[in-house]
This record gives structure tokens, C-alpha cells and sequence, in this order.
């Protein structure tokens, strides 16, 4: 994975004199002095090399900030940085901890060359967060993903972990279903989230983030799906990572989903990610298509389990058929409850609380319950085997 630098500092100028040096190494991602929020990103990101801005009356906050990130991460390696510096001020950064120091008038080779040196030897931190990201993905538009993602993330609020804060990212498209399905209005979507990035801490989760009555919190793409231009990508990544700080699971629906860079962020940074597909041909040609795009742009498409939408054992096409031909494991059946969903989603209840029994959530439960605790997945390791040979009929269709 490409390398994340985190680089401390309030000045946009020497952000960006530094990014544009570091650009053939890795990612910068900018960040301004909170101790509680850069801990957690130093976990959340993988990050092992830090550059601090010290300078002038902020040396005092660089110095403190180290050491207190030193004591958290103590392998994580500083680099103190200024625009020009004096050996007065390399002796306090050195002092709190600071591993290395660069001045940014400094050569860019002479630069490149200290920090590739100090890649080639410090070893990767493990990562702190906590949290589970659990994507759905969608292999075409009405195949039943955002109600899959948001009965799953009921599931694990209302059941498996009550105590713990949940978040479900509704990023599908048609945009906000999610949220419709929950009845729960979104005030606060994905560019204010962004927009406070700086400043994202409990309180700011707790007032801003719209909840379920559940307790489960949702974040939205903005109305305006032209919104998404305004924000930067990067501090968009920077937010998904660090609600893996905050969040024990988050569920994220991205059926349909267009913004293909966060998406695949969104991708690259979940534990688990599952496409949903029906049993029809259309829908497995777009599954198919779809594992096509993400395997040109260089995702390892193995790691997506098969989910069958809307089953019906009387359909002549087996969920194990369809794996086997998109070469995919099969996790799951969501069987098929049209009436029930069409009376819960025109009356705004919920299936857990209309039927909690009912087959689809027993389905579902098996899936949450594989985010509660390693080893507990149960059809995870349920490869379509070779068990069965593709349709004769739909094999060719499907080249
Ligand atoms: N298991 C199911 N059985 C019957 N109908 C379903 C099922 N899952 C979803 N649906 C219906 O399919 C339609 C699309 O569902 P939705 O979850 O919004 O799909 P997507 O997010 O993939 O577009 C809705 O009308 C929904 O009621
Ligand atoms: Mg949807």
C-alpha cells in the first residue's frame, strides 16, 4: 500500500512545498495540532513517519505534541520540519523526540533522499483502530443492497453490540435510500463531515452525526451528489479512516456508487466486503463487469464475498452456479420477501421489529455476527465449490 505521511502544520504554503517533495514517496494528508485526533489517525492511517512544523511560537506545541505521540506510538517516527531552522530549534525537536529534522529550503533530492532512508528502515505500526468496515456493494441498482445495509446495521446495533457506537455510511445510489428506509432525516452529510474534519472529535459525533432511534448513526452523500467536487479526496479518505477510531462497525452501502477514488478507498480500508447479486442474468453480466473494473484498477477482487439477493430456491440459476462463474466465494442467501418489504418500507418500519424472525434477518445475522469477534463467521469460509456446473444455457451468455 502507498505510503501515508501525516504532516503537521498550520501553514498551507509549507504543506504543500512539502507535499510536492514527498509526492514520489506517498500521500500526504495535512493535519492541524490535535493531539486526541492525531493519535487516532496514526493508527487508523498505518502511518509511521510524522512530519511536525516547528517554528517559532510553536515550537512549544510541536515539542509537547511529540512527546505525547511518542508516548502512545512509540516506534511512530517524527520528523521535525521548518521552513529554516537553527540549532537551537533542531536541539528541542531532537529533545522531545524527533528522530530526524529537515528544512524545507533544503534541496528536494537532499529531502527525498533522508526520508526514503528513513522508509527503507522503520518498520510499519500496527494499526490501532478498532472498528470493522463492513462495504455492500451492489452488482447493479435494485438488487436489495441498501436494505441489506441497513438491516445488517440494525442488527448490530439492536443486537449484537447495543453498547457500542455504530455507523452506517449511506453512500449508495440512488442516494439517501438508506436513510429513507430508516425514516431518519440527514441533516449533516459527507462534505460536513469533511468540512470538520480538523475539528472531529465525540461531541462533534454526537450533535452533528444524525441517529436512528435506534442509536445507530448515519452519514449521507450530500443532496447534491456536485458537492462531492468541493471537498478535498484526501480529507475525505482521512475522515473514512478515522471512523474506524470512533466506530466499533461501520457498515457501508455502496451500491451504485460512482465516485470511483473513494470508492475504492472505501474498499481498500474495509475488513470485509460483500456484492450483492441476484439470480438473474443481467445481474450477474453487471457483477461481472463490475469485478472487471475493480481488477483493472488493481484491486485483488477475491476479497469480495457473493451475497444472492432476493433468492428463490426456484429459480433455476443456484447461488453456487453464479460463484462459481464469477469465481467468488458465497457467503450468504437473502431470501426473497417481497410483500414484507414493499409493507415495511410504505409504513417505515422495520423487518426486525415487524418480524424479527423472519428468514431474511436470520440470514443477516449470520453475517453481523461475524463482525463481533474473530472466528465467529459462519458461512464465511463457504467457497462456491465445485459443486455444481454452470447452466449450460447461461454459461455462454456470460463469457
Ligand atoms: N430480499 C428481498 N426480497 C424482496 N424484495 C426485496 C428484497 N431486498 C430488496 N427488495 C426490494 O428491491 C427494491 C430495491 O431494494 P434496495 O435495497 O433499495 O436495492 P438497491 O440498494 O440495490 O438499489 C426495493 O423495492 C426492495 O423492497
Ligand atoms: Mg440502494
Amino acid at each position: 500500500m502507498e505510503h501515508r505521511f501525516i504532516v503537521v502544520t498550520e501553514d498551507e504554503t509549507h504543506f504543500h512545498d512539502l507535499s510536492e517533495v514527498l509526492q514520489s514517496l506517498g500521500l500526504p494528508v495535512w493535519l492541524h495540532w490535535n493531539t486526541d485526533m492525531l493519535a487516532q489517525l496514526v493508527g487508523s492511517l498505518g502511518t509511521n513517519i510524522m512530519f511536525v512544523e516547528f517554528a517559532g511560537e510553536n515550537s512549544q506545541k510541536a515539542t509537547e505534541l511529540t512527546s505525547n505521540l511518542l508516548s502512545v506510538y512509540p516506534r511512530l517516527w517524527v520528523v521535525g520540519f521548518a521552513k529554516r531552522a537553527d540549532t537551537q530549534l533542531i536541539r528541542e525537536a531532537m529533545r522531545s523526540g524527533a528522530r530526524d529534522f529537515i528544512e524545507l529550503q533544503s534541496p528536494p533530492d537532499e529531502i527525498r533522499q533522508s526520508v526514503q532512508g528513513i522508509l527503507d528502515q522503520s518498520p510499519s505500526l500496527p494499526a490501532k483502530s478498532t472498528g470493522n468496515m463492513v462495504t455492500l456493494l451492489g452488482a447493479r441498482p435494485g438488487v436489495g443492497t441498501s436494505l441489506a445495509a441497513v438491516n445488517l446495521a440494525l442488527l448490530l446495533k439492536q443486537e449484537y453490540l447495543p453498547e457500542e457506537p455504530i455507523l452506517l455510511l449511506d453512500f449508495g445510489y440512488p442516494a439517501g435510500d438508506a436513510s429513507l428506509y430508516l425514516d431518519t432525516k440527514v441533516g449533516f452529510n459527507l462534505c460536513d463531515a469533511v468540512r470538520s474534519l480538523r475539528r472531529f472529535d465525540h461531541v462533534l459525533l454526537s450533535t452533528a452525526f444524525s441517529h436512528h432511534k435506534s442509536g445507530l448513526a448515519i452519514l449521507s452523500l450530500p443532496h447534491n451528489l456536485a458537492d462531492l467536487r468541493d471537498i478535498s479526496p484526501v480529507d475525505a479518505m482521512t475522515l473514512l479512516s478515522l471512523f474506524k477510531s470512533y466506530f466499533k462497525v461501520i457498515v457501508v452501502d455502496l451500491g451504485g456508487f460512482a465516485g470511483m477514488d473513494l470508492l475504492m478507498y472505501a474498499l481498500g480500508i474495509s475488513d470485509q466486503i460483500l456484492m450483492v447479486c441476484e439470480q438473474t442474468v443481467p445481474s450477474v453480466f453487471s457483477a461481472r463487469q463490475l469485478l472487471h473494473n475493480l481488477r483493472e484498477r488493481g484491486f485483488a477482487t477475491d476479497r469480495i464475498g457473493l451475497v444472492t439477493g432476493k433468492y428463490d430456491s426456484r429459480i433455476d440459476m443456484d447461488p453456487a452456479q453464479i460463484a462459481q462463474n464469477l469465481q467468488m466465494r458465497l457467503v450468504e442467501n437473502l431470501p426473497q420477501r417481497t410483500d414484507k418489504m414493499i409493507a415495511c418500507a410504505n409504513t417505515g418500519r422495520q423487518l426486525l421489529e415487524v418480524a424479527p424472525k423472519d428468514p431474511y434477518l436470520e440470514a443477516l445475522r449470520k453475517i453481523a455476527a461475524a463482525q463481533c469477534g474473530p472466528g465467529d463467521s459462519p458461512g464465511l469460509g463457504n467457497a462456491a465449490s465445485s459443486r455444481s456446473v454452470f447452466g449450460r444455457w447461461l454459461a455462454p451468455l456470460l463469457k
